[in-house]
């Protein structure tokens, strides 16, 4: 079998805070098939976006890897130099973020930033295009994510766009650099309900149409379960729970993720999430054991002391917790 595309092995990470270190990730490993749909769901707070942040390499200032690796293409990004990183943000790798005021330059006219992702691109593949080119192109790409009178847009500055319609140009963006691997952080958050699944789908279109992979970071779970084929449970930094869409919404078997399916709202938009009692822990010192043992109603005194392993429950099936693996293993 080949390599994944992606694959992160133990990653942990760490943000200094006034000389204090919160530990976030705590050795998290993902793994993403070319083509493959993943989802990562959990609680705010989890650490999903420092992961997808890793992979790209633009984690904020404070933030420190600890350990681990991850690699694309069998390649370890952490090791990669400023080139091969540009090239990897370039032409393959690329990131829907939750806020879409955060990708997007408010000085700069749509036009005038999408073309200079095309032309970036087809420089790193060693060819240079014509302006009309490169305006062919994002105009190709604007009605892709259907937007209407892709000419208008190119000449909008982003305040001048719906918040509906920033979304649909930063996915136009990340498209332009993504031929391999969408990450999509919450893509649909700050829209209106009845624009998220609209655009939930376009990406899934899109994703099916040009074969990309994508990770997938979403509160929606209804989509995330319409989508993805594989998904990863995290609490606290760590996957406490994985296996194929359809096992892990059907039979879920870590506490956390059924208390977290039971805590969203109703598919159906009836009934009240109710949430998880308690909260995420503090990073600067977290729980020593299961990172979710306090919060848990099934903890037993050996969920206190070491972590436990992951263990496969059923094929392809994997969760990290004692209530499926040998106490104190
Ligand atoms: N730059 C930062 N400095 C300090 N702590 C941070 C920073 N960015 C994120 N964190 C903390 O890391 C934890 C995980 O955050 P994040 O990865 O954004 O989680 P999620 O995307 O699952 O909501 C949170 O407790 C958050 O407050
Ligand atoms: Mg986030």
């Amino acid at each position: 079998m080949n390599a994944p595309l992606l694959q992160i092995n133990g990653l942990h990470v760490a943000y200094k805070v006034y000389g204090t270190r919160h530990h976030v990730l705590n050795g998290i490993s993902i793994s993403v098939e070319k083509g493959e749909k993943v989802g990562i769901i959990g609680e705010s707070g989890c650490g999903k976006t420092t992961t997808l942040k890793s992979v790209l390499r633009i984690l904020p200032s404070n933030a420190l890897i600890e350990g681990g690796e991850i690699l694309y293409d069998s390649k370890n990004v952490l090791k990669m130099d400023g080139n091969e990183l540009r090239k990897l943000r370039r032409t393959k790798v690329s990131m829907i973020f939750q806020d879409p005021t955060a990708a997007l330059n408010p000085v700069f006219k749509i036009g005038e930033q999408l073309f200079d992702i095309i032309r970036a691109k087809y420089e790193d593949g060693g060819r240079s295009l014509t302006s009309k080119e490169i305006r062919e192109e994002a105009e190709m790409l604007i009605r892709q994510v259907m937007l209407p009178e892709p000419e208008r847009i190119l000449s909008s500055y982003p305040f001048q766009l719906s918040g509906g319609m920033r979304q649909r140009v930063m996915i136009a963006m990340a498209l332009a650099s993504a031929s391999e691997l969408l990450l999509a952080d919450e893509p649909t958050t700050n829209l209106d309900v009845t624009i998220q699944d609209q655009i939930l789908r376009l990406i899934d279109r899109i994703v099916n149409e040009k074969k990309l992979s994508i990770v997938l970071v979403s509160h929606a779970l209804g989509a995330v379960r319409k989508m993805v084929n594989r998904v990863y449970v995290m609490y606290a930094g760590t996957i406490v729970e994985e296996g194929r869409t359809r096992d892990v919404f059907e039979n879920p078997l870590h506490p956390y993720t059924k208390m977290l399916l039971a805590s969203a709202p109703k598919l159906t938009g009836e009934g009240i999430s109710e949430g998880i009692p308690g909260r995420i822990p503090d990073y600067s010192s977290p729980p020593p054991g299961c990172r979710f043992h306090p919060r848990c109603p099934s903890a037993t005194p050996a969920c206190r002391f070491k972590e436990p392993k992951m263990v496969e429950v059923e094929p392809n099936h994997r969760v990290a917790c004692y209530l499926y693996s040998m106490r104190g293993e």
